[in-house]
């Protein structure tokens, strides 16, 4: 098995040889690919949940006792939402789309900024926090467009839940079910700014693996040690150059 620790030229032009050789790649992003945009990862330092207990502030146990720290976490992003834009590492990933190598991204993120940079086929497996809807009669809010009040409420009374999965909340079976099948098909998995640790989602590289695909792992510190190519670097920095070096192969 090859293992790569150094980024140097060589190992940039061998990843992107071998995303030009295999194709059908996937990409499985986390907090790391976002970073750049300004939004802060859980687990990195300084990260969300060093400052908030995850089952106080995004469990369904805790929405349902006091649905406002929910929203008054995530709400400011949601008013917010144009302050956040795709980085070069979103837009590196749809011009691999374009380009005709990667599949599909499948992103933990909620941030919405892969479909922003252009992605279209993306699978959002813990949802969208920019989809609104209220728990007690389904009607649908466009964020920014969300009622006042904390926590907002629904014309009808109802509190409003962003389409997000809370810790304690099953994913949807479809949409797993999808990025499943996508991740057992793909001959390389690109894993890009994720800690990898949190289930069902972490369980998907092990499946590309068994299913022969190479794993390429691009992250500022090691997080999955069974990849096959590491690259420390800022995705941000790391994709773009990615992109060039496949780019060069066509003016050869
Ligand atoms: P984490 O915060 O656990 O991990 C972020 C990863 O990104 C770390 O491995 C960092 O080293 C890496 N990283 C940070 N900046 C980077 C950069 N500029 N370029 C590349 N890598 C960088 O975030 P996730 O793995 O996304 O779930 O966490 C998974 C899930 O846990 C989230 O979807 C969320 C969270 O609790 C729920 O809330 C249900």
């Amino acid at each position: 098995m090859v293992k790569r620790n150094v980024e140097s030229e060589a190992l940039y032009r061998e990843v992107a040889r071998l995303l030009v050789d295999r194709g059908n790649c996937v990409a499985l992003t986390g907090a790391g690919v976002s970073a750049e945009s300004g939004i802060p990862t859980f687990r990195t330092q300084g990260g969300l949940w060093e400052k908030y207990d995850p089952m106080e502030f995004a469990s369904i146990e805790a929405f349902r006792k006091d649905p406002s720290k929910y929203w008054s976490l995530r709400g400011e992003f949601i008013k917010d939402s144009d302050l956040y834009q795709p980085n070069n590492a979103h837009i590196a990933l749809a011009e691999l789309e374009q380009m005709g190598i990667v599949r599909c991204v499948i992103t933990q993120n909620i941030d919405g900024l892969h479909k922003k940079a252009g992605s279209k086929n993306v699978i959002e497996i813990h949802g969208n926090l920019m989809e609104i809807y209220c728990l007690a009669c389904g009607k649908e809010y466009k964020a920014p467009y969300v009622p006042e009040g904390m926590p907002p409420h629904c014309l009808c009374g109802g509190i409003l839940k962003p389409n997000t999965v809370l810790f304690g909340e099953e994913l949807p079976v479809d949409v797993f079910m999808k990025a499943k099948e996508t991740s057992a098909t793909c001959r390389i998995m690109l894993l890009v700014g994720t800690s990898a640790i949190v289930h069902p989602a972490a369980s998907l590289p092990y499946l590309a693996k068994e299913n022969r695909a190479k794993i390429i792992e691009i992250n500022i510190e090691k997080a999955f040690p069974e990849a096959d190519y590491s690259i420390m670097e800022k995705a941000g920095t790391a994709l773009p150059k990615i992109v060039d070096e496949i780019n060069k192969f066509s003016h050869e």
